[in-house]
């Protein structure tokens, strides 16, 4: 069964704002290296890698559909933050953006009984819980350093040990 030219919209906008987390999350990266936090601006590159893995999944779900695959504008990412909570919140607001763009899909899928986007949808719905409570993990860590020299170290540390295919 032939995509919808609405779901094919839907899909391809899906790659762009993947696309477009992947390039925020390496402004964000950049960023927590020019302040000096080397373990969190790896952290960030490996979320960015993750990102284009999304953008891939859905591409590739595209392709396998016999769809068209149309790439749009990437909008250039922020770049100045005030601290380093702020850019964890940043990215917090981009996953929530995700999450709602997904939720909309799910429900146009749903609408065009298009069984076939369930379980590539199925995974991302988990995927965005997991990605949303990890920022907020990180976020909750940061307040709780008020400031504190030594525990941004330690966290810095702690974020700077995630491995490629680690979940958070
Ligand atoms: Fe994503
Ligand atoms: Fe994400």
């Amino acid at each position: 069964m032939a995509l919808t030219q609405e779901l094919q919209a839907a899909f391809n906008d899906q790659i762009t704002l993947e696309l477009e987390s992947a390039h925020q999350y390496l402004a964000l990266s950049a960023w927590l290296e020019r302040e000096g936090l080397p373990g969190m601006a790896h952290w960030m590159r490996l979320q960015s890698g993750e990102e284009s893995e999304h953008a891939m999944k859905f591409y590739r779900f595209l392709a396998d559909r016999g769809a068209t695959v149309e790439l749009g504008a990437i909008a250039k990412p922020k770049s100045e933050f005030d601290s380093v909570v702020d850019v964890f919140r940043a990215s917090l607001a981009a996953e929530q953006r995700v999450t709602a763009a997904i939720h909309n899909i799910y429900s146009m899928a749903t609408d065009a009984r298009d069984f076939a986007s369930f379980p590539l949808l199925d995974w991302f719905v988990d995927e965005q819980v997991e990605e949303e409570s990890t920022v907020q993990q990180i976020i909750d860590d940061l307040e709780r350093t008020q400031g504190n020299g030594h525990a941004l170290l330690m966290l810095d540390r702690e974020l700077g040990a995630r491995q490629e295919d680690d979940e958070s």
